[in-house]
This record gives C-alpha cells, structure tokens and sequence, in this order.
C-alpha cells in the first residue's frame, strides 16, 4: 500500500491489489512451449502470411452485417489457399468447417489451422434465455452452465471461439443491444462475465468440448447517445473506469482468451483505432496477452466516422491501436503488407498480433488436431440433447421476474378453472428465440400455449387475437408492426369472459431487440395495450406474461393487472418454464438486473445515481431535482422482483463500527421465510460512500447471495467489504479507497432502507 497524496483530512491510498493480480497474472502467464513454437513459426512467415493470419472472412451463407466492399466467395477460396486467412466466422456444422479447414490445413504453404469463430450468445442451436434475462436469475452457477452447454454444442459443430459473452453495460433500454448484456450495473455485471467465461472456456480449453471466450465490445458500446444503435459515445473517465471497463477487467482476469472492440467511438476516436483503449488499458496496464478481433468492418468504418482518411490509413491506425484481426473489413489483406514494407509500419506490430491469436489456436490444440472440433458423432450425439435441454429449461425458469401478484392470483389453481390463453405471442415458436439465433432452426421455441397445455386439469381457452406484427420477422429486416387491423380483438373479449383467470401473453417480438434495433418507445407494441384494455373491461382476472428483450414502460398494466410476469425472450424452452411458473411447480426468484422506468423521457435511469446538489424534497418539489410530469423513481427499481413467498430481513451488524482502510469490513443479516412455500431471494448488499473527492452513487451494489429457505427457516447470511469493493477510479483512472463515512444497506432491492454505518479510518 503506498500513500500517494494527502486530500485535506482524507487519505487516498493506491491500492497494489495483491490477490487480484496475482490471480491476473496466473491467467495471463505463457506456456514456454507454445511461445518456443510460435517463435519458431513466426520465422517462417512471409509478410502476407503474418496478415493472412489478421485477416478473418465470414462464411459463404449466413452474414451478421452488411457485406463490405471487395469481398466474394472466389476471392475469399484464393486467399484461403494461400494462407491468407487467420480465421472464419458463421461457418458452422462439421461438414462446413471441415471443408475450409482442410484448405487451410493442406493446401497452404504453413498449413496452420483457422480459428473458427460464431456468435454464440445464448446458446447454438438449443437456446437458452437472452442474456439480460440469464441475469435476471442472479444465478452464477446456472450462467456458467448455460454457457458450458452452449459451448458444448457449438464446439460440436466444429467451432472453437464464441463472440461472447457481450459484458457492454446499458442503461438505456432504448439501445437493443441491452437484451444482449447484464443490465445496468458492473459489479453484477462482472460476476456474470466471469461467470460466462469460465463456462465458454472451462478449466481447459484444449478439450474439445471448451471454446475461446471473447469479452466484447471494448468498450463503451452501451453508452451510445440517446440509445441510438452505433451512436456517438462521450463520457468521462469516472463513468468510463467506474462502470464501463469493469467487467472487461473481470474478464479479462478469469483468462478470457479474446476481446472485441467496439463500432462506437469513445470521446471522438473510433474503438477500432483506440491506443488508450487497447494499447495502454487491455495490453499495458492488464497485462492481457490474447488477442483482439475488430468488430464487422470495424475497421472500414473509421473511415466513415471520419477518423481515417482511407484503407491504408484504417489500416495503420488499427493496427497500431492493437486491433489484431480485421472482422470481414479487407483493409488489413488489402494494406498491412505494402505498410509494413513502406516501413511505415514495424514488422514488430505484426509479430506482436499474428503471436497472439496463434497463442490461441496453440491453446485450443488446434495445432495438434486442427479437426478436434469436427466430430460428426459427437455433433448428433451432443446437439439438442436432453442434457442440453434440461440445462436451458432451468436456466429459462430461473430468469423469469415476477413484477407484481396482487391477491396470490399466481400460482394458478391446478383443477377446476377455466384459463384464457390470450395473445399471438403465446402461439409464438418464433419470437421467443430472439435474435441471435443463427445456428437455430426457426420455430422450435416451446411456445406458451404448449406449455399450458401440459397441465390438463383445467379448461384451456386459447384465443390468438390480433396479429401484433405483420408477416415473418428476420435477423436482416425491421419488425412490421401492426397498428391497424383489430380484426381478432372481438374473438378474445369473448374468450375472457368465460374464463375464470386470462393469461395474457404480450410484448415485443423476439427481432425488435438485439444488434441494430433500437427504440424510442418502450410502451407495449402494436394494437397490445388497446387488446389488454379491452379485455381488462370485461374480465379484471388477469395475469400479463410479458415477453420483451429490454426494459419496457408499462404502467398502465402496473396500476390495474394484479399479476405481471417478466418472462423475457426465453428460448427454446420458454413455453415450459412460463407455464411451471404460472402453476407453481416453480417458484420464481429472479430479480431485475436493469431498471423499469416510467416513461422513455426517464431514460437513462439507473439505481447508482448520483445525489445532485437539490435531491428530492417532499415539501418543497419546484427547485429539487424532479420531473413535473412524472415521478422521478422507477416503475421498477434494479434488483426488484417477488416471489410466492415472503421473506423478512432483520439485524443487520457489522463486525465493528470502525475500520482502518485495508481491512475487511464484515457485514451480516438474518433472513427469514416468513410465507407458506419454499423460495430462493437474492439478499443484495450496497454501500454509500458519503463524501469523497470524486462523488459517488446514492448506492452501488457490492455482494449477493442467492438463498434458499423453507417456510419460518431463517439464515444469517455473511458479506465481507474489502479493498476491492470499497474504493473506486478516481478522475485520471487510479483505483483509490478513501477514509470517511460510509452506509451499507442490505435488502432484496436497490431500494432497500435497512441500513448501518461504518467508518473507514487511515
Ligand atoms: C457485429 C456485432 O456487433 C458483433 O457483436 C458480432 O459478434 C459480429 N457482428 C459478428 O457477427
């Protein structure tokens, strides 16, 4: 520890984080022997042949973007052939990688093998939920292992590298990419990263049932102005190392192999060609040694953002940046050689990059086996197995939130009961595997309707309604919404007033969230609202099943249904998560891991905020810091969510009153299950840091634990505080604690009151 300057009465410490870079550098350390051979290989290579290997093309079927300039299916065979081709991506299936391996492996100069990379973001083909509903559950254990099963299947298709996990933070819910993250905050956020990464990666990443992690986008992509996809992003350095990088940090900490950078420009200079992003921050100061891939044509779009003038110039500036492989761009096969001859750029920037993503396809044994991955009996054994599919079912029952249950009309009555099923969603086998799904075969999700129908002791009345949106929805065009045709509403006002409970199923469409799919509204779509007034009139008996891949607004459902259920987009398994929910065969525990606001005008909105100089006061709204037209809290606030049980907190103690900066600081409180079913609660611990030289958030959240508890069972449960959870970056980005007040509050929301103090002396 080492003082670094006196701040009036407080002392700022720098803290050397012995245990974390440890753990860090036992990541990061080499195989002697990896390093020898890539030593050895690098003297071999020609020029081109370094480029070849930062060169990655896209497959010949599926595209994730727009298709660049210069590139075709014979140009991409020529350059294969000559070993001009590090890496593919969205080739999938043994036979498919098989085929381009072979090219690489025996009719190149090397031989040296292709990294085959797919965008493997909530499962391959058997789907689990989007992520931000993964982390809705809280559940580290179940993220790795929705993970590992996702890496399972894809590494049985012959790919060995994920784009994933995406550790971006969001608090704009108008940005779609928010379904793909872990919500809004960075502690939560950096545990699942982790958690993810180890479950992509395993203990061992040469077996060929682990792939290559890759933490994108680096960094800042969730902060894109006004929620507006591939925006602007302008944010200060306490934003930028208090909440955007620490996840990356995490991750790259657990040993993630890879990282993606981002579209977005960070202060004005592109991601792509960022030197304080990549060169000093990911490879100086964390000292991460894998590589960096660019996003699709990242590095071409520097040239449209006005940074590069160029391809040549593109070219120059992303690599000297640390941009290692070009993403489908053609700038680095169509530049980097005659720079590095022209001398403008060193050989040694080549060295430095072909080193690092060959050490990975070291690690990943693909020298040793370049077709590891390509087992055709593996591949009908593994995908869609019952192991998978048991593993997403949990994964799906675990995300879902239950947001409001007045008079326990959840669970549903098993017997007896007619139930109206009402809404196209709930027929829906499509929408609830979201977006990213490439490798998914269309309409295999276990719609709603499915699900409810397993439980035969009621009568089921299912009525579509109105189409919400018009024809099939894709991965390359805009959801069509309806707004016009009502045809269907009359049908499901009928339906409902026979029934003795409607189950309504609304929301988005599983394409109106993900990469390129932002919104200004976060109401329910189409005709959804009118169709659930409607049906409201006549029968008040409602529970609403929300599907959705973001935060929505929707309080006129919050004041007047008395179940709300957030079941997210779900995948595979959605139908039988929702409907053992509904029944109580589960008892739901998932918590928020993003902010519900009122209305769009709130957004951003997040629960670390900071105080302002006039928070709010009761008496006296006009000059506090308010809205006039709407509350200034959340519909919901982050870590909200119920259960159909009740849970009690009391005696929340610390260990002492006083601590000296350094120490652990421990924390417990008793929880108690004071309902009449077993149920799990995410116990949530925050602190306030009162006055500090930069200041900090009303709350920040720095431990949970998920608890299981029967009914009247009560646990203590232990937190402990230590330098890693109790400073923050200051404004030039040091990690510093500071002596002085502090409150921590423990609770099963960010709203939590239950509060103690304690002091952190020098
Ligand atoms: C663009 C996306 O931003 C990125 O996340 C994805 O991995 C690539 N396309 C490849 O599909």
């Amino acid at each position: 520890m080492k003082i670094i300057r006196t701040y009036s009465l407080l002392i700022i410490v720098l803290l050397s984080f012995e245990n974390s870079r440890a753990q860090q550098l036992k990541n990061m350390k080499k195989n002697p022997e990896i390093e020898q051979k890539i030593q050895a290989l690098l003297t071999r290579m020609t020029i081109e042949e370094k480029v070849g290997q930062m060169n990655q093309y896209n497959g010949f079927w599926d595209v994730t973007g727009p298709a660049p300039e210069g590139g075709s299916a014979e140009k991409k065979y020529e350059h294969l052939r000559k070993g001009w081709v590090g890496s593919m991506l969205t080739v999938r299936g043994v036979e498919q990688v098989k085929a381009v391996q072979k090219i690489a492996v025996e009719d190149t100069r090397l031989g040296i093998p292709l990294i085959i990379g797919f965008d493997v973001i909530h499962g391959y083909k058997t789907l689990s939920p989007i992520p931000l509903a993964e982390a809705a559950s809280w559940d580290l254990n179940a993220i790795k292992k929705s993970a590992e099963m996702a890496a399972a299947e894809a590494s049985a298709s012959g790919i060995n590298w994920t784009f994933g996990p995406m550790v971006d933070i969001s608090r704009d819910a108008r940005w779609g990419r928010s379904m793909e993250g872990a919500g809004e905050d960075p502690f939560l956020g950096s545990k699942i990263a982790v958690a993810r990464v180890q479950g992509f990666q395993g203990d061992n990443l040469s077996s060929p049932n682990t792939i290559a992690a890759c933490a994108k986008h680096f960094a800042a992509y969730g902060f894109s102005e006004s929620g507006k996809e591939y925006n602007t992003v302008d944010i200060g350095t306490s934003t930028l190392h208090n909440i955007v990088l620490p996840p990356f940090k995490a991750a790259v900490d657990a040993g993630v192999r890879t990282l993606m950078n981002s579209f977005n420009e960070l202060n004005g200079v592109p991601a792509t060609g960022n030197v304080y992003l990549q060169r000093d921050i990911l490879k100086g100061k964390w000292g991460f040694n894998g590589f960096v891939i660019s996003d699709w044509a990242s590095l071409n779009e520097m040239i449209t953002w006005g940074h590069a003038k160029n391809k040549r110039e593109a070219a120059r500036l992303a690599a000297l940046a640390g941009s290692d492989m070009d993403m489908e761009g053609y700038v680095y096969i169509e530049e980097l050689a005659q720079l590095v001859k022209d001398g403008v750029i060193k050989e040694a920037i080549l060295d430095d990059a072909v080193a690092r993503i060959l050490r990975i396809k070291f690690e990943l044994g693909l020298f040793d086996d370049p077709y590891k991955y390509c087992d055709e009996n593996r591949e009908k054994e593994i995908i869609g197995s019952k192991k998978v599919h048991e593993a997403v079912l949990d994964m799906a029952k675990k995300s879902i939130v239950l947001l409001k249950n007045q008079n326990k009309i959840l669970p549903l009555k098993k017997e007896g009961q007619k139930i109206a099923l009402i809404g196209a969603l709930a027929s829906d086998k499509n929408s609830p595997l979201g977006s990213w799904r490439i490798a998914a075969e269309n309409n295999t999700a276990v719609s709603v309707l499915e699900g409810m129908q397993q439980y035969k002791g009621n009568e089921l009345l299912f009525e579509k309604g109105p189409d919400f949106f018009i024809g099939e929805s894709n991965f390359l065009q805009e959801v069509k919404i309806n707004t016009t045709d009502k045809s269907g509403i009359k049908e499901a006002i009928e339906t409902a007033k026979k029934a003795d409970v409607v189950v309504m199923v609304l929301g988005e469409n599983g394409f109106q969230s993900g990469e390129g799919r932002s919104r200004t509204e976060l109401d329910l779509p189409a005709i959804q609202q009118e169709l659930l007034e409607e049906v409201y009139k006549v029968n008040p008996n409602i529970v609403l099943v929300l599907n959705n891949g973001r935060p929505l607004s929707i309080n006129w459902a919050d004041k007047h249904i008395p179940a709300i259920v957030e079941a997210w987009h779900l995948g595979t398994e959605t139908g039988n998560a929702v409907a053992q929910v509904l029944y109580g065969d589960y008892n739901p525990s998932g918590k928020l891991p993003m902010t519900f606001p009122r209305n769009v005008g709130q957004v951003p909105i997040y629960y670390n905020y900071k105080n302002t100089g006039r928070p709010t006061n009761k008496d006296n709204n006009v000059f506090w810091s308010h809205y006039s037209d709407v509350e200034k809290t959340p519909l919901y606030p982050f870590g909200y969510g119920l259960s159909y049980t009740t849970f009690e907190y009391s005696d929340i103690k610390l260990s002492e009153t006083s601590f000296k900066i350094g120490d652990d600081v421990n924390v417990s409180v008793t929880l108690k299950n004071t309902g009449k079913v077993t149920g799990k609660e995410v116990v949530q611990l925050y602190i306030r840091d009162l006055y500090a030289s930069v200041t900090r958030p009303v709350k920040e959240l720095k431990g949970f634990e998920l608890v299981e508890l029967k009914p009247n069972e009560s646990k203590t449960i232990h937190f402990t505080l230590n330098k890693e959870t109790l400073g923050f970056y200051n404004n030039i980005g040091d990690y510093v604690i500071e002596s002085g007040e502090f409150e921590v509050f423990v609770g099963g929301s960010s709203e939590t009151t239950n509060k103690a103090e304690f002091n952190l002396v020098d």
